[in-house]
């Protein structure tokens, strides 16, 4: 008798952008604790399972050749995890992977997690493996801080190292113009850049986040805007000082303010309206100050079937 090979599943995922980051201290396992607020945006990653003899990884769209395509690679390392969540060899899922990338590669905007949180929800639909959310996200913290966010979506308060969750509600969605930049940023060299900047002296720290959640429950951009805050901007400007006219460049063309991507190099506009984010982002384009351009909007759900109803 053949046995019956399951169809390919895809999974579309959201990149993110930071409200508000605050970074404290250096932990002793090298990570440091974060309180901040993540949005998910509509830029995406869509990734591919299908069952093959042949195991592998495929990377495809803009950056791609700077993205591993080995076992390394987030979204294998996710397979692997939960291969042996399913009782499967870990060493040999009998998955090909194939990654689409949207979001900018190590642009500060979480594509590898995205990758990786994509990657779960799509074997686990292909092994039609009986898993719930929570699970999953255990799973997705032991990847990466930022893939149980991109699992989960929406707007949420982090703590820890970012993967513990709290789902925060807006009554809107928020406009976006996301500038991408030549080149991307590694973040524990952001992070390590923060450390040396704190040692030397007193790079500025966002406030509280208490108002920023206020902002979000009212819907309002403008009040949101003057709370945007990320403390790894200092770090990411330290490293790239073009970011500074890319900021200035984007608030000049009409936005209501511009901030670094969590470890950047990737800056993210707020606008007032769908309109005018599209104003912005033409105005930007023109000035010359980043590789290219995109409008987004947020929040959006987090890693999910395309066309399909195998969601876990
Ligand atoms: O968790 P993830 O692998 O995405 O983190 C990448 C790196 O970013 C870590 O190895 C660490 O250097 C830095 N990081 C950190 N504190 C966090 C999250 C990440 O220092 N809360």
């Amino acid at each position: 008798m053949l046995a019956v090979v399951p169809p390919p599943v895809t999974v579309r995922a959201p990149a993110k952008v930071n409200l508000h980051l605050a970074v404290g201290d250096l932990r002793e396992d090298g990570y440091h604790e974060l309180m901040t607020v993540f949005q998910a945006l509509s830029l995406n990653d869509e990734v591919t399972v299908a069952q093959a003899d042949e195991p592998g990884i495929e990377v495809v769209g803009d950056g791609a050749d700077l993205v591993p395509d080995d076992a390394s690679n987030l979204a294998w390392r996710a397979i692997e995890a939960l291969a042996e969540r399913a009782g499967r060899d870990p060493d040999d899922p009998r998955v090909r992977v194939v990654i689409r990338k949207g979001i900018p590669v190590a642009g500060g905007m979480a594509g590898g997690s995205a990758d990786a949180a994509a990657a779960l929800v799509a074997a686990a639909a292909l092994w039609r493996m009986e898993i719930g959310r929570d699970e999953l996200s255990e799973i997705a913290a032991t990847i990466g801080s930022d893939v149980p966010f991109c699992l989960h979506g929406g707007t949420a308060l982090g703590a820890g190292r970012g993967e513990r969750l709290v789902p925060v509600l807006t009554r809107h969605t928020f406009h976006w113009v996301i500038a991408l930049d030549k080149g991307g940023l590694s973040t524990p060299t952001v992070f390590a850049e923060l450390d040396r900047l704190r040692a030397e002296g007193r790079p500025p720290r966002v406030g509280s986040v208490e108002p920023v959640l206020e902002a979000l429950a009212t819907g309002d951009p403008r009040q949101l805007a003057l709370l945007l805050g990320n403390d790894l901007q200092a770090a990411a400007v330290s490293l790239r000082p073009s970011l500074r006219r890319t900021l200035r460049a984007g608030v000049d063309a009409g936005a209501l303010a511009g901030i670094v991507s969590g470890s950047g190099p990737t800056c993210a506009f707020l606008c007032s309206s769908a309109d005018a984010a599209v104003r912005v982002a033409a105005e930007l384009s023109g000035a010359g100050v980043c590789r290219s351009v995109r409008v987004a909007q947020g929040p959006v759900h987090g890693a999910r079937v395309i066309g399909g109803d195998d969601t876990p």
